[in-house]
């Protein structure tokens, strides 16, 4: 007679299966990551058992006893399954069975790995969203030190790359600021469809017992129960969505990354990158790379990658549950991984690896055409039309490019022999801490109105 089969399926099956077959199945090699959940998952659901009279008070006792012991097992390191258990589920199950005996196989009664995998991707993904939403938060207060220190200092702003008005340092802090807060808004949104409880839904279809859902969903501190069966062992929404907002993180800061990567450049120098956070090159002494702002801006197609990997594992499944399911967890994994990795290394970069070179910074200011739009508006301020301004000022720059002069080297004579409105106000007028002063529309760099937004910031970050 053939011996039984190792894995913890029926009797129907005769043989083992296939070595390769098994290592090509088994998930346990990546999904030991949900062991937490899935203990405290179980220890719900057997406390849902006794509750409803399923299990006896002294089998949930052991039950629950025994999980307790595999968590201990676990953090000191002496559980380790291998690949014959399969995935995380069996390995726990198999495990518990060792400890507390029969009763160890009663756990499994009203469940299936189905919902009780959902369950811990959800219990999983929860604590990983709060994780990473207190990541955003200690970024965005690295990003408002910066700012506030730096209300009076101007850096250009740039449309197309080219240089097109002033701006306070701090106003293009705030954008950024202003981006991580929609973020962090956008996961506590998403919260709402994570903490939805699948436990009970069964294989599919639901189960015979008496269970109570309400009662274990309480316990897991689930705000509700999905209240379809099929749906609920099938659903990946919630993952989506958290690859959405993760892909939409790494928009953020990948663009911020690439302009630390050109503000360290020669040919910007609007910062320094410390020694803490850059690296040299193996062959050219004279180089300090931005390897931190690069690999951000390289892993952001990861991630991007792995919300598409999601959307595509999930369009051509029927109902409900499909092993391609198991392709969720490496991809949730890595996300969760790699945003958290670089929200914090941007974190760091920002609080100590990048130095503003605010000399620089002025001179740059001091030296373009960036206040000519000022003067139009000056004009425009005088009576005459912006069009006409406008175009009275491209001749103003055109004459001061031929003259090889900077806009408030030109003398009151050449200013008015453009246009006699123009009188010696014009040099205070397109001074550029006027310049940016003077943007105090709401929402716009003027200092007053920046002030203004690091209040409203300082505020957004004491909400939570
Ligand atoms: N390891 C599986 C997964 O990650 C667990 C669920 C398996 N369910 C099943 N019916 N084979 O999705």
């Amino acid at each position: 007679m053939q011996s039984p089969p190792p894995q913890t399926w029926s009797q129907r099956f005769e043989t083992a299966l296939h070595p390769a077959i098994a290592r090509f199945n088994a998930s346990i090699g990546f999904d030991i990551e949900l062991i937490e959940y899935d203990l405290t998952g179980s220890a719900a659901h057997a406390k849902m058992l006794v509750k409803t009279g399923i299990l006896s008070p002294e089998e949930g006792k052991q039950i629950v006893t025994g999980l307790e012991t595999i968590r201990q097992e676990y953090r000191r390191g002496d559980f380790t399954p291998g690949v014959e258990a399969e995935d995380v589920h069996f390995a726990v199950e198999r495990r518990l069975t060792e400890l507390i005996g029969d009763v160890g196989k009663k756990l499994h009664t009203a469940r299936s790995r189905n919902d009780q995998v959902g369950t811990d991707v959800r219990l999983y993904l929860r604590a990983q969203i709060e994780a990473i939403q207190s990541l955003l938060r200690q970024y965005q207060q690295t990003l408002l030190t910066i700012a506030e220190a730096n209300v009076e200092t101007l850096i250009p702003g740039y449309t197309h790359l080219q240089r097109a008005q002033p701006l306070s340092l701090a106003h293009h802090m705030l954008a950024y600021f202003a981006m991580a807060q929609r973020d962090w808004e956008r996961l506590r949104d998403i919260q709402k469809r994570v903490n939805i409880s699948p436990l009970g839904c069964g294989a599919l279809a639901g189960t015979t017992f008496p269970i109570d859902r309400q009662y274990a969903a309480e316990l897991l501190g689930f705000e509700q129960v999905y209240g379809n069966s099929l749906d609920g062992v099938s659903d990946r929404d919630f993952a989506i969505e958290f690859a959405c907002a993760a892909s939409i993180i790494m928009v953020h800061l990948s663009r911020l990354s690439e302009e630390m990567i050109l503000w360290a450049s020669e040919e910007f120098s609007f910062v320094t990158l410390n020694d803490s956070c850059s690296t040299g090159s193996s062959i050219m002494p004279q180089k300090k790379n931005p390897d931190v702002p690069e690999l951000v801006r390289g892993k952001t197609g990861r991630v991007f990658g792995h919300l598409q990997g999601l959307l595509v594992m999930m369009k051509g499944l029927p109902l409900a549950y499909n092993k391609d399911l198991q392709e969720d967890k490496e991809a949730l994994f890595d996300t969760v991984n790699t945003v958290g990795g670089c929200l914090e290394a941007m974190t760091i970069l920002l609080a100590e690896g990048v130095t503003f070179r605010v000399p620089r910074l002025r001179q740059a200011v001091n030296e373009d055409y960036s206040n000519a739009t000022d003067v139009a508006d000056y004009l425009a301020t005088k009576g005459v039309p912006f069009r006409e301004a406008y175009n009275l000022v491209g001749q103003v720059v055109k004459t001061s490019l031929a003259a090889g002069k900077l806009l408030r080297e030109l003398t009151l004579e050449e200013w008015q022999a453009i246009h006699p409105a123009f009188e010696d106000d014009i040099y205070a007028a397109i001074a550029p801490q006027q310049v940016v002063s003077a943007r105090n529309s709401y929402g716009g760099t003027g200092f007053e109105q920046v002030r203004e937004a690091l209040q409203r910031a300082t505020q957004a970050l004491g909400e939570g």
